[in-house]
């Protein structure tokens, strides 16, 4: 959502944090200055990601890289896709993945997506990364379904949600766009009603803002976490650099 320049608090209150800490990993917002790290986390996957990732189509150049970082800056600052780097959160330089919170799926939804670097896969990461992000999700003001959509072939993806807890609302015919593909689309949904249930495998994390740290309570359903509604209160936008992964689309 695009407030346009006014301040809007409704608005403010839908934008999740610049950094989400869980017991590993540490997600952060892209930036433009992470076009190097994240080029060599991407291409050294490339044959990995190829299958299943319409974006990972070809070796990319720094330079590529940062004209996509900063599209994806642009569009958080419009409110409607936030991409965040993995890193583990014992090395926060040391690039595993990509993620991001999309809000494609209508009014109330958000999507999540994701993709592992090829040597750190098979550890759990993309399974804590999506449990957090499902917490930060569900406590936006505005969103009460969070969505994983991957295509049915993809069975390492399909295991994320299924373990989170998500239901497999249906299945959908949809365009072949990554050669691994069967173009038949899973759509796995969580909704705050059923997240309280399976709050026990919704990560544990710690949302941080700029210049904040502030302990997020364990809650699915409870207030968003104070580092976001603090910024909110004293009623100035926060500027924001950062983003995701390779390319806007992390799914499908
Ligand atoms: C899909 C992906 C994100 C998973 O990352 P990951 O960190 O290895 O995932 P996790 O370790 O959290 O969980 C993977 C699960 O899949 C299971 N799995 C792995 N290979 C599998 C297979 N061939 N068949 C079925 N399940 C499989 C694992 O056993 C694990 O479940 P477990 O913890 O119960 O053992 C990663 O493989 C990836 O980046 N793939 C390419 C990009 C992609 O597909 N992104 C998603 C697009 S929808």
């Amino acid at each position: 959502m695009n407030c346009a320049g006014v301040v809007c608090y409704l608005c403010l209150m839908e934008t999740p944090p610049e950094r989400i800490e869980t017991a590993r990993l540490l997600l952060r917002r892209w930036t433009v200055d992470d076009a190097k790290v994240l080029v060599d986390a991407a291409n050294a996957s490339l044959d990995h990601l190829r299958p299943w990732m319409a974006w990972a189509t070809h070796v990319r150049t720094p330079a590529e890289q940062r004209e996509w970082l900063e599209h994806v800056t642009a569009k958080a600052r419009e409110g409607s896709d936030f991409a965040y780097g993995v890193f583990r959160a014992s090395d926060p330089t040391s690039v595993i993945g990509g993620c991001g919170l999309h809000r494609r799926i209508g009014t109330g939804g958000i999507e999540i997506g994701y993709w592992i670097h090829v040597d750190a896969i098979g550890h759990g990461y993309a399974t804590e990364l999506a449990g957090a992000l499902t917490r930060v999700a569900l406590q936006l003001t505005d969103i009460d379904r969070v969505e994983i959509h991957c295509d049915e072939a993809n069975v390492r993806s399909a295991a994320v949600p299924r373990k989170l807890g998500y239901v497999l609302d249906r299945i959908e015919n949809n365009t072949v766009e990554a050669p691994g593909e069967a173009g038949r689309s899973m759509i796995w949904v969580m909704r705050a009603a059923n997240a309280a249930q399976t709050s026990d495998r919704l990560v544990a994390h710690r949302c941080v803002e700029d210049r904040q740290r502030t302990p997020l309570t364990g809650s699915v359903t409870g207030s968003p976490p104070a580092s976001i509604s603090d910024g909110n209160r004293d009623g100035k936008r926060r500027e924001r650099s950062g983003d995701d992964a390779p390319a806007d689309r992390i799914t499908r």
